[in-house]
């Protein structure tokens, strides 16, 4: 009998990536493209949604020749993306009216403030689980309708169709067929209702959102449609966003697991069970994925600049060639760093929410050099990851025994050993840190009956454990100089 695959698409925020699993969960092929980050002005970001379709689609051809299989050995297909980022597009001619809006897009700021003045933060909260802020796709969508000429009036007449980057996919996917989300990104646009698992009136009412342009929510393991490749069926079977992609992907199937991972930005989620728990300590309350007739919830931290910040080294200050030299310039630098980087490009997520605070640099003194500064970013992260376990244990008011870690960054040695000190709690780095993409893997081999949920919870290999190696002095006195720092860089646009 011949071998049957998994296909899982990752479509991050800088680039697509597909990879076919095969039926033990291995990872028999990686296929990946980058594209276009454009920034046509001061803290606004898009992307191109075609190109994205395009790179995606370019990357599938080519993982199934590198795997060397047929599409009709492909069972199943997962999809996991880059949340909250906007697409708007016409449904008779298929082409976004607007470039997509990213995540990390700060331009509807005023909207957000609008719907503060007009009462909303509380019934925002409590519905949807989420803060109001620039981050989620609500105020997104309403920008567009307002500032793409004639959009409003084509919204109006029913034409126009929203979706996170999983909709657009799909939809394109489905051949147009399909206009679909999964209930962990549905509950990152601002307008779900993670309660009752609809829309919500009244916040569309105020962002004025016609419901019909909003996609249909489904459970995160469902046979969403098919996908036609080479004349044959391929269920699309798995949606999840990347972030509970990840947690799913990590096994934290019980409540209290949580995982962290560095990608762009930096995201801790920890599996509350079946109900929602809600954050009293800057965290958001989403669903982590709907299976097997039960939705999952989450306490999600959000850190909007990780892994970009070391990409800025890289592309913007031009001072490291690869994300790699990090770790070795930092080495150079005692662990004492006098430098803090406060990477607040995007603003501050979690948990402090400060959409007007901006990127900023303590403790230059006339011997500062480079490796000062690619350290003092490095750590960021970990101060940022503190920040938010600090809040993840006092909502769950239980310690966690261990981080799991994922994400580019997790590979970084040294990053991960400051992590542990920084912490005081064991960092878990696994064998497999594609967690996302498996997570989407997962999701989809699950409901076509490829696996189940226990032959997935077995395989929990870990590379590497770093142990807590600082005094709590020490851990302390690093930690104060941060939390200073980050006091400094709040409000600082006007
Ligand atoms: O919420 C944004 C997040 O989904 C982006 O993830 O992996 O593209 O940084 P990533």
């Amino acid at each position: 009998m011949s071998k049957i695959y998994i296909l899982a698409l990752d479509q991050g925020t800088t680039s697509s990536r597909s990879v076919i699993v095969d039926e033990k969960g291995e990872i028999i092929a990686i296929e990946q493209q980058e594209f276009k980050q454009i920034f046509p002005e001061t803290s606004w970001v898009e992307h191109n949604a075609s190109e994205i379709l395009e790179t995606q689609l370019s990357t599938i051809k080519k993982v199934i020749k590198k795997a060397n299989i047929q599409a009709k050995n492909i069972v199943g297909l997962g999809i996991t993306n880059q949340r909250e980022t906007t697409v708007v597009w016409n449904k008779t001619t298929g082409k976004p009216i607007y470039n997509a809006i990213v995540w990390q897009d700060k331009r509807t700021a005023n909207i957000c403030e609008d719907l503060k003045k007009k009462g909303l933060e509380k019934h925002i909260k409590k519905t949807t689980g989420l803060v109001v802020d620039a981050y989620f796709s609500g105020t997104k969508i309403l920008w567009i309708l307002e500032n793409v000429q004639g959009a409003k009036e084509e919204a109006n007449k029913g034409n126009l169709l929203f979706g996170t980057i999983d909709s657009w996919l799909l939809w394109n996917l489905s051949d147009k067929k399909i206009h679909a989300t999964d209930y962990s990104n549905a509950s990152r646009t601002m307008l779900f209702d993670i309660n009752n698992l609809c829309w919500d009136a009244t916040i569309l009412s105020a962002l004025k959102i016609p419901k019909e342009m909003l996609p249909e929510v489904k459970p995160s393991s469902f046979n969403f449609g098919d996908f036609i490749l080479d004349g044959c069926k391929i269920p699309i079977a798995g949606i999840a966003g990347d972030q509970q992609a990840a947690l799913f992907g990590q096994t934290c199937f019980k409540k209290g697991e949580a995982k962290n991972t560095y990608g762009t930005g930096c995201f801790l989620l920890m599996n509350t069970g079946t109900k929602p728990q809600y954050s009293k300590n800057g965290l958001l309350t989403t669903i982590a994925w709907g299976i097997n007739n039960k939705v999952y919830y989450a306490l999600e931290g959000s850190v909007f600049v990780a892994g970009a910040a070391i990409q800025w080294l890289r592309d913007g200050l031009e001072i490291i060639k690869s994300a790699e030299e990090s770790e070795f310039f930092s080495q150079q630098v005692d662990e004492e760093n006098p430098v803090i980087v406060v990477p607040a490009f995007a603003g501050l997520g979690a948990p402090y929410w400060d959409m007007y605070a901006r990127g900023a640099i303590f403790g230059l003194t006339r011997d500062t050099g480079k490796n000062h500064l690619i350290k003092a970013t490095l750590q960021s992260l970990a101060y940022q990851t503190k920040d938010l376990l600090i809040a993840m244990q006092n909502d769950a008011e239980t310690p966690l025994t261990a981080l799991k870690v994922d994400g580019g960054a997790s590979a970084n040695n040294l990053l991960m050993q400051f992590q542990a000190d920084i912490l005081n709690t064991a960092v878990d780095r696994p064998k497999n840190t594609e967690t996302t993409v498996m997570g989407a893997a997962y999701l989809a081999g699950i409901c076509v009956g490829l696996w189940q949920l226990s032959d997935i919870e077995t395989d929990k290999k870990i590379d590497k454990e770093f142990v807590p190696n600082i005094t709590e002095e020490k851990r302390n006195r690093l930690y104060k100089k941060w939390l200073k720092a980050i006091e400094r860089s709040k409000n600082w646009i006007d």
